[in-house]
Formats: structure tokens, sequence, C-alpha cells
């Protein structure tokens, strides 16, 4: 479970540390921007799923395609993600904390609950934090996860957990997809939002710039949370 206490402080801390102590950090200003917010409705809630990695594990990292002393990469198609964190009218939110975990791409979980007989990725991170800025915006580098069996008869399409939790807001728990893959049709999760609104958490990845590392994929992740004023 996730101990809410420690949570509120460590949000606490990293507002105070703000981002100038993340110099490590891959930066979002560097790639530019093709899109912005199409609109602006609350972002549709997924499970979170009994992969949670907890909350000890997170250091504020947005790169998951490396790890420290190790120098080969992990296997998969390299992608960066990148996208807003808005409010109520589209408003940018600073200081947003957005965690993801995520399989690698075998489709198996680093956590001792995942029965998954798929082999572990030594090479990657499976998790990965920031603290949006100014303009709400945030950005990971990783790979595309993927499929893993959820059930005799039911396959999870790749698929990326979110967290965003920010003071004034209600905490969001979600799941981004890939478009295209057949799997998004019969995924028991995915198909709890109505048919209209999977777009919001369904994502086109395209050709990086060339800035970005070569051969990889960008996509545009926009999220919306909501205020707890409502
Ligand atoms: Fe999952």
């Amino acid at each position: 479970m996730r101990n809410e206490s420690n949570s509120h402080g460590r949000r606490q801390f990293f507002k105070k540390a703000g981002w100038g102590a993340m110099g490590a950090m891959l930066t979002v200003s560097r790639l530019g921007r093709a899109q912005t917010a199409a609109g602006c409705g609350l972002t549709p809630p997924q499970t979170e799923g009994p992969f949670y990695p907890g909350e000890s594990k997170f250091t504020i990292d947005n790169d998951l395609t490396r790890l420290p002393g190790r120098n080969s990469r992990p296997l998969g198609q390299v992608i960066y993600i990148q996208g807003h964190i808005l409010g109520p009218g589209c408003r940018p939110v600073k200081g947003a904390l957005v965690e993801i975990w995520q399989a690698c791409s075998s489709g198996r979980y680093n956590n001792k609950k995942d029965t998954n007989r798929a082999k572990l990725d030594p090479n990657f991170r499976y998790w990965g934090e920031m603290i949006t800025e100014e303009d709400g915006d945030y950005m990971f580098k990783t790979i595309i996860p993927g499929a893993y069996p959820a059930d005799s008869d039911w396959t999870r399409p790749p698929h990326i957990h979110f967290k965003i939790a920010a003071m004034g807001y209600k905490e969001l728990i979600t799941q981004m997809y890939f478009a295209g893959q057949s799997l998004n049709d019969h995924d028991l999760i995915l198909q709890q939002i109505p048919k209209a609104e999977q777009g919001a958490v369904i994502v086109e990845f395209a050709p990086a710039p060339q800035n970005l590392e070569p051969g990889s994929l960008i996509g545009n992740f926009d999220i919306t949370i909501e205020s707890v004023r409502g």
C-alpha cells in the first residue's frame, strides 16, 4: 500500500528542491513541441495494477534506457514520451510529480508479484519519475513494453502506467497505450473507457527529430488532472 504520509513529505521535498536539483535529467525544452493539448477534458483514470514498484523505489530520473554502471542498452524500440500536465482551463501544472512504470520488451515487470516467465532485461530501469516545470512539461525516454498475459484468455497490450500527484489536485492513476496495437481492442482495462474517450490515452508515435537518438520514436501524451476544488 502507498504510504500517504511519506508520499506527502516526499512531494514537499521535491517542491522545495525544485528543478535545479535535477541537473542530469533529459530536458523537454530540447525536444521542441509539434503538438499542444487539443482539449483539456479530464484524462480517464485506469487501474493501478498489481505491479506498482512502491514509492520508495523511485528516484528522479526520466531516462529508463540507462542504468548506472551499465553500458549495455535495454532491448526494444526506444521512444520518447512528452506531454503537459494540465489543470482546469488547460492551465499547466507546475511541480507535478509524474511517475511511470512498465514492463520491459519481453513483457515482464521487475516485481516479485509478476509470475510471467518471460526474461527480465538487466539493462532496463522499469520505472522513472520527474517533476514538471512552469509550463507543465514532462518527458521520458524509454522503450515500448511487451504485451503480457493477464489471464489464460487475455493478453494485455503494450502500455505504460502513469501516476500524477500535485499539490491542490486529485491524484490520477492511468495507463498510456500505443496506437495501432490490435490488442487494444480486446483489452478489458482499456475498454472500461468509452470508445469515444479512448483517444485520450492512446498515443501515436512517429520518428523522433534528428537531435534525439537515431531510430527512436516520439509521442505526445497530455494529461489533465482535477483540482481538489472540483
Ligand atoms: Fe501493466
